[in-house]
């Protein structure tokens, strides 16, 4: 994580109405409520780099079905997992707080949320190298249970790429999910997107140890 950018002040930004992060905030929950409407009976929920969680942690605060949700929040900062605990205390539903690196498959073995029946991949894939992105992406079937959603952003490009949306959708595709929509913001100078996809192949095993990313920005 050394050289990487300062991830507590990111936060902040959540409380900066100039700040892409809330409308992109209020889209992920959008759609994460969609999702729990859409699906009765119990649901899996895993959160790669989930920060402190306030995506699927302030969705579930609202919801009087919470209980029937299980979560599994990965973050590495310890700053942002004491705060994703102290969120999940009071939300009803089954949440932890994994302290480990979301980058290695080993840290989701043995997990009782995957595979998932929706996975958040969103603040990740602009910040990790063009070839993470790659194996990032091709290594989330392992985290889906077929059916399952899985959520992404890109927000910007490490690379300086003015295409830098297309080359996910096109891993997504290959990986086997299907595209259920693409979001950005009409807004001058936001460039984020957010996808959601679906994965409706037969369930992969995590297999052996692999590491699919490294934060570089
Ligand atoms: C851009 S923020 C996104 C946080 C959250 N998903 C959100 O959208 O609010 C990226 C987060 O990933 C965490 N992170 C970076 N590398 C990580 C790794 N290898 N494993 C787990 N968390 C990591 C950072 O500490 C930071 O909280």
């Amino acid at each position: 994580m050394s050289g990487v950018r300062d991830y507590l002040a990111w936060h902040e930004l959540y409380d900066d109405p100039g700040s892409s992060l809330p409308r992109r905030l209020a889209l992920v929950r959008e759609v994460l409520h969609a999702e729990l409407d859409a699906r009765p009976g119990a649901v899996r929920v895993v959160s790669l780099c989930a920060g402190d969680g306030r995506d699927i942690l302030g969705v579930l605060a609202e919801r009087g079905d919470a209980a029937r949700v299980s979560v599994t929040l990965v973050e590495v900062l310890p700053e942002l997992v004491e705060r994703a605990r102290s969120a999940a205390a009071d939300v009803a539903a089954d949440v932890e707080v994994v302290a480990a690196d979301a980058g290695c498959s080993e840290t989701y073995v043995g997990l009782a949320t995957v595979p998932a029946d929706v996975v958040l991949l969103v603040g990740v894939l602009g910040n990790v190298s063009d070839a993470d992105v790659t194996a990032t992406v091709a290594a989330m079937p392992r985290l889906c249970a077929s059916g399952a959603t899985l959520v992404w952003s890109r927000g910007r490009s490490l690379e300086g790429a003015d295409d830098f949306v297309t080359p996910v959708r096109k891993a997504f595709s290959a990986a086997g999910f299907a595209e259920v929509c693409l979001r950005s913001f009409d807004v001058e100078d936001d460039r984020t997107a957010l996808g959601v996809v679906r994965f409706d192949g037969p369930p992969v095993p995590l297999g052996p140890r692999e590491m699919w990313f490294t934060f570089v920005g």
